[in-house]
């Protein structure tokens, strides 16, 4: 435990040009997921940042929405213009006045950052009793990255961006992963002082190393085990990289849980999703958002899991099936080609082939629930139109679409009755022979 109150800034007021969108850069998504999600997400699950300050610039409205709706211990923080990194911190400090406490800083494009290496990372600064604590990686190729400058006894002097460096200072391999960990009290006078006499003309937040070793105060760097976890999205192209490295730690994690991958290249799963033991899944299987999947279940192939499903021991959904915000309890089958949206289904119930709950209102625009309770079935091809129950075990005819609630044990059928006309098509071909005679 810390003694100390921890606060973080996050920078995600640039614009980031080359995602060539109108969607701001920290609002494109994994999994359905923004970038800046990520992040807050990491550092609110440290369980030591009780308040966060994200610094909006570009796109700011929207970047603002966002956190405010989702995030009620976030506040944003106009800058603009963005005048550099050390200029995006420093709008921050009038909210931290007399703080007594620790601030890490980290950027909203980096998504694969996780909360144990924030953890550890604040526990490593308070153990040292440092000033600053500045993250950084060994990058074979250090290029781009501003670089971690240390003297002859390895005591690190400075950060040189690559624009600025020399060329012996350009071969250090030791780079800045962009992450910092502040004591307030004895460091946030730096951020007044910053000078934008550089290569880049901008205010770096990387020069309170220098200023802080001009103070005499502790500085260290803690170097990452896992470089992946400061990779920075800059393009549609990284933005596909992170959510490969993404989801195959994911799917190895729950491979190593117990669950059964049968391809784990082209099976997409969420990290927010959660799969007991002894599930399968086959291959072309997309799960997005937050779901929880029980044991022993059968998923796929191509299936689409899209957020909020809650699934028991048992179920099987098969091959082009979408589920999205439904519970299906244990033993239940959605077998193929079914759409289940807004439902609960409860246990041993099965869904025939083509079913689909008609969920959404497009004149309302209202999405209303389905309830199939236990043991009922469908027959294939059924339109369950919402709001609408079938209680316990009844059944519904293939074909039939249904508008109101159906009682226990009934079958329910909208066909038209079928008629068999014999020899109808005997006596066309007939015809049709006569008449060319
Ligand atoms: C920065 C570091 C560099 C480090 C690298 C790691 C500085 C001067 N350099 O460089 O040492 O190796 O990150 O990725 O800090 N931002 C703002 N306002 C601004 C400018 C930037 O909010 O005025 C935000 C950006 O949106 C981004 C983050 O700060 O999220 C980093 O900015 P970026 O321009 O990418 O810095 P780098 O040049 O990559
Ligand atoms: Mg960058």
């Amino acid at each position: 435990m810390l003694d100390k109150k921890v606060k973080s800034i996050i920078l995600a007021a640039g614009k980031g040009t080359r995602m060539k969108s109108e969607l701001p850069k920290v609002l494109h998504s994994i999994f359905n997921k923004p970038l800046l999600a990520y992040v807050i997400d990491a550092v609110n699950n440290t369980d030591y940042v009780d308040e966060s300050f994200v610094i909006v610039g570009h796109e700011a409205e929207k970047v603002e929405n966002f956190v405010k709706t989702n995030y009620e211990n976030a506040k944003c923080v106009l800058q603009y213009p963005q005048l550099g990194t050390g200029d995006a911190v420093n709008k921050a400090t009038p909210y931290l006045k007399d703080f007594d406490g620790y601030v890490i800083v980290v950027c909203g494009d980096t998504p694969l950052i996780t909360s144990e290496t924030i953890k550890n990372f604040i526990e490593f600064h308070d153990n040292n009793h440092a000033d600053l604590t500045v993250m950084s990686a060994i990058f074979e190729n250090p290029k781009n990255y501003g670089r971690i400058v240390r003297d002859k006894n390895k005591k690190i002097i400075a950060i040189v961006e690559e624009k600025d460096a020399t060329p012996e200072q350009k071969a250090v391999k030791e780079i800045n992963a962009g992450v910092y960990c502040i004591n307030w009290k004895t460091v946030s006078n730096a951020f007044g002082s910053l000078q934008n006499n550089n290569a880049q003309g901008e205010y770096y937040l990387t020069d309170i190393v220098k200023w802080a070793v001009e103070k005499n105060l502790v500085v260290q760097s803690y170097i990452l085990d896992n470089n992946e976890e400061i990779f920075g999205i800059n393009s549609k192209v990284q933005l596909a990289e992170a959510t490969k490295i993404l989801n195959k730690k994911t799917v190895t994690k729950l491979m190593e849980d117990g669950v059964q991958i049968v391809d784990p290249d082209t099976t997409y799963i969420s990290p927010e999703t959660t799969i007991g033991a002894d599930t399968l899944i086959l291959p072309n299987v997309y799960i997005t958002g937050k779901n929880t999947i029980g044991k022993n279940c059968k998923i796929g192939p191509f299936a689409h899991i899209r957020d909020g499903a809650t699934i028991g021991n048992n179920v099987r959904i098969g091959n082009f099936v979408e589920v999205k915000k439904s519970v299906i309890k244990d033993n239940t089958n959605v077998s193929h080609l079914s759409y289940i949206g807004d439902a609960e289904l409860g246990s041993k119930v099965n869904i025939g082939a083509g079913t689909i709950t008609a969920n959404y209102n497009p004149i309302t625009k209202v999405k209303s629930k389905t309830i199939i309770k236990d043991g009922a079935n469908t027959g294939s091809n059924s339109v369950l139109v919402a709001p609408v129950t079938i209680e316990e075990h009844a059944s519904v005819a293939a074909g039939s679409v249904i508008t109101k609630n159906i009682e226990a044990y009934a079958l329910a059928i909208t066909r038209t009755p079928l008629k068999v006309f014999s020899n109808w098509v005997k006596s066309k071909i007939e015809q049709h022979s006569g008449g060319n005679k």
